[in-house]
């Protein structure tokens, strides 16, 4: 197996990249595209103030910010924080563990990661949801992969070769992740989803490839909620909304 910072591995579990080697990926990463998606769920909450947990790249935090939104940064790799301050001077950005979020009880509207949450062992998983639910005022969005996905196959024949960047990574069903949410803290409500990455293309392509297909074949692929969007996209994402009770 080929050796990278993460990758003790141990059968069958996840295991959490290293911040070396989170930083060894960004110091390489360039620019991402924004995630359409994810944009348009958001652009449907009432919300203002949006913080990103894990948010390495910063790519969507960068589009809600020239749409108007108040953005908040957060990482635990240097190179990542870093990077995006440079792009982003004014943001407020911090070096954070999501375990343990340096930010006060209900400070923040909308508390969101991509892309996260399947580097973590289960216990550590309801650790980060509840921190991120803690911080939420009033929403708190979780994106990951999916396990139905046809990509996820390729995905796992990497990840048994040790040649997934990421090292070990978790799959969740939608009612997985429900219930994970609901285990972590009873007082929310589902009030968004949506599912992404149906077609494992570049933006530039997947959309020429979307404007060639009749509009009744493009709705179904474009709607991100419909069942057969969810079912099999790449990722999927779940919006809560705090309930007091
Ligand atoms: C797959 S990336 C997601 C990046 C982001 N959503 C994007 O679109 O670029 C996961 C991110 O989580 C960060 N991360 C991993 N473990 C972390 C931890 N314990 N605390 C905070 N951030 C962490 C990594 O540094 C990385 O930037």
């Amino acid at each position: 197996m080929r050796e990278t910072p993460h990758s003790t591995r141990d059968a069958g579990k996840t295991m959490e990249p290293s911040v070396e080697h989170w930083d060894m990926l960004w110091e390489k990463t360039r620019i991402l595209a924004p995630h359409d998606t994810v944009l348009a769920a958001i652009e449907k909450l009432d919300t203002s103030m949006i913080l990103e947990v894990g948010a390495g790249s910063g790519r969507d935090l960068e589009e809600l910010r020239r749409r108007g939104y108040d953005v908040v940064y957060a990482d635990f790799s240097p190179v990542a924080v870093g990077a995006f301050s440079r792009r982003n001077p004014g943001v407020p950005t911090v070096i954070a563990d999501c375990r343990c979020l340096p930010f006060r009880d209900e400070s923040i509207d909308l508390v969101l990661s991509l892309g996260l949450l399947e580097h973590f062992e289960r216990e550590t998983r309801r650790t980060i949801i509840q921190e991120k639910l803690r911080v939420a005022r009033r929403y708190t969005l979780i994106d990951v992969p999916q396990t139905l996905s046809p990509m996820m196959l390729v995905k796992k024949a990497l990840m048994a070769l040790g040649r997934w960047s990421y090292g070990e990574e978790t799959q969740f069903t939608f009612s997985q992740l429900l219930r994970e949410l609901r285990s972590a803290g009873d007082h929310c409500e589902v009030v968004g989803q949506y599912g992404r990455e149906l077609v494992p293309l570049p933006r530039n392509v997947k959309n020429v490839f979307y404007s060639r297909l009749p509009a009744a074949i493009r709705s179904i692929f474009i709607k991100s909620h419909s069942f057969f969007a969810r079912g099999l996209a790449g990722s999927f994402g779940i919006i809560v909304a705090k309930t007091r009770e």
